[in-house]
């Protein structure tokens, strides 16, 4: 990891004391104060609530320029990933830092092939979870109790160990993930098929009976492998955040990748895929007036939102989002499917790209704005878009993890705060209250 300085250090002043603060400089010129030494010098600290302009870590992973639109992968455009990777591959890249050779793609590959599936007793887990149960909780719990099924792997020793873990996490959450949905249609559980792709296995995993194999058009395959080679990673994201931060205690890799599952799961982000899938089927239910509900959206009353639009990060076109569309009109076409949501997407981006409201606040699609269509088009009901999400996180959950607990500077993170609450008060008996 980089660790360049500049020469000189920035001045912050308070009531007439001055400290030096060290300013970090990333490889694309991003520029940090390291203001760790503040509360030591000046008794002040960073107050950012939200981490809208706070610098967690320094990481070599994943770089966005959101007023450019830009995103890559330890340097390589989402573009050129999108069109000529593999998610394994690209799983391997955010993972390992560099593109695998021959070799080593082959030898990841297999390790993953080996550990698709889970412990058997795991199903009775599954068996017991109700019917109206989330996929959500219950690939969050899952992924947490793999760790009782590996306990060798809570004091991971070396680095086969790490692999070892690494593996079994991208190999078994795909067949949890599909065990998730057949439980809450009633279905037997489909074992994984080792001579299937990532993509199709899952896909196999999903819908197939065991009174009938599932047709698999490659079309498909290679839509839900690019869909997850672009949710692979995007820095410190919500859910990424969390799992640096539970994993900074030195908790391990399954609870720290639980835990992000579980930030991954609010509606201002993974969730927004289904929340954008349910604003649709809204508004076709109430006559399809975009117009209607973008004033509704304005007007501030409401408290509506147009899920699927405005980014953090991005002030600019998402660039995944861009990869998506044009990817939902061609895999739609190609399944001769006339979704009248697309029409209405289509239309709600159109009326919102154009209005001040959304042009002021610098309010464009995001990821989800179209990936729930392509979902629905190939038969993944709306309660699963979320997990279609962390499938393809993981990849780069991991590679935080990964990272920041082979940083040499790593320690267990742990928030300042400006306390508002009473001065010292005492304590009053309950007959004086
Ligand atoms: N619809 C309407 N107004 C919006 C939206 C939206 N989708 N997003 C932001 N705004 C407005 C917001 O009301 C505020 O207006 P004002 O300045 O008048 O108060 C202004 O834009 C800035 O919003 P913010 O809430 O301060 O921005 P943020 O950076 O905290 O929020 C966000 C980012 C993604 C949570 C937000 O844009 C949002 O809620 N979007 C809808 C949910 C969504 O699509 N989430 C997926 C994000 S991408 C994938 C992921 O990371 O999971």
């Amino acid at each position: 990891m980089s660790k360049k300085e500049t020469k000189e250090p920035a001045e912050i002043r308070i009531n007439g004391k001055m400290a030096k603060v060290p300013v970090v400089v990333g490889t694309e010129g991003e520029v940090g104060l390291d203001i760790r030494r503040l509360r030591d010098e000046l008794g002040a600290i960073a107050l950012d609530p939200s981490f809208s302009n706070t610098g967690a870590c320094r990481s070599a992973i994943t770089y966005i320029d959101g007023e450019k639109g830009i995103l890559r992968y330890r340097g390589i455009p989402i573009e050129e990933l999108a069109e000529k990777s593999t998610f394994l591959e690209v799983a391997y890249l955010l993972i390992y830092g560099k593109l695998p050779d021959k070799t080593g793609i082959e030898t990841f590959k297999t390790l993953i092939t080996r550990h698709t599936m889970v412990h058997e007793d795991m199903k009775n887990f599954f068996a017991n979870y109700p019917l109206t149960a989330h996929p959500m909780a219950i690939i969050s719990s899952m992924a947490c109790s793999l760790s009782s099924y590996y306990p060798e792997s809570l004091v991971a020793k070396g680095q086969e160990d790490l692999d070892l873990t690494i593996a079994r996490l991208i190999a078994k959450l795909p067949t949890i993930a599909a065990y998730s949905y057949k439980k809450t249609i009633g279905h037997p559980m489909i074992y994984p098929k080792n001579n299937l792709s990532y993509a199709a296995n899952f896909i196999h995993m999903m819908f197939s009976v065991p009174a009938e194999e599932y047709a698999l058009d490659p079309d498909v395959e290679r839509a839900l492998d690019i869909l997850l080679i672009l949710h692979a990673d995007h820095e410190q994201n919500c859910s990424t955040s969390t799992v640096r931060m539970v994993g900074s205690s030195q908790a391990n890799l399954f609870a720290s990748i639980a835990a992000g599952i579980c930030a991954l799961w609010g509606r201002l982000h993974g969730g927004a895929n289904a929340e954008v899938m349910e604003m649709l089927e809204a508004i076709r239910k109430a006559g399809g007036d975009v117009k209607k509900y973008i004033a509704q959206v304005k007007d501030g009353k409401s408290g509506i939102r147009l899920m699927g639009f405005g980014h953090r990060v991005y002030k600019n076109y998402d660039p995944r989002a861009n990869i998506i569309k044009a990817m939902c009109h061609k895999l739609l076409k190609k399944l001769t499917v006339d979704d009248d949501l697309l029409k209405i997407a289509m239309e709600l981006e159109d009326a919102a790209i154009k209005d001040s409201y959304f042009i002021q606040r610098k309010l464009y699609p995001n990821v989800d704005f179209y990936s729930g269509l392509i979902y629905r088009a190939i038969g993944i009901p709306t309660n699963m878009f979320t997990v279609m999400f962390a499938l393809g996180r993981l990849p780069g959950w991991i590679a935080h993890w990964k990272e920041m607990r082979e940083d040499p500077e790593l320690k267990i993170g742990r928030p300042r705060q400006i306390y508002t609450g009473p001065k010292l008060t005492h304590y009053t008996p309950i007959e004086k209250r």
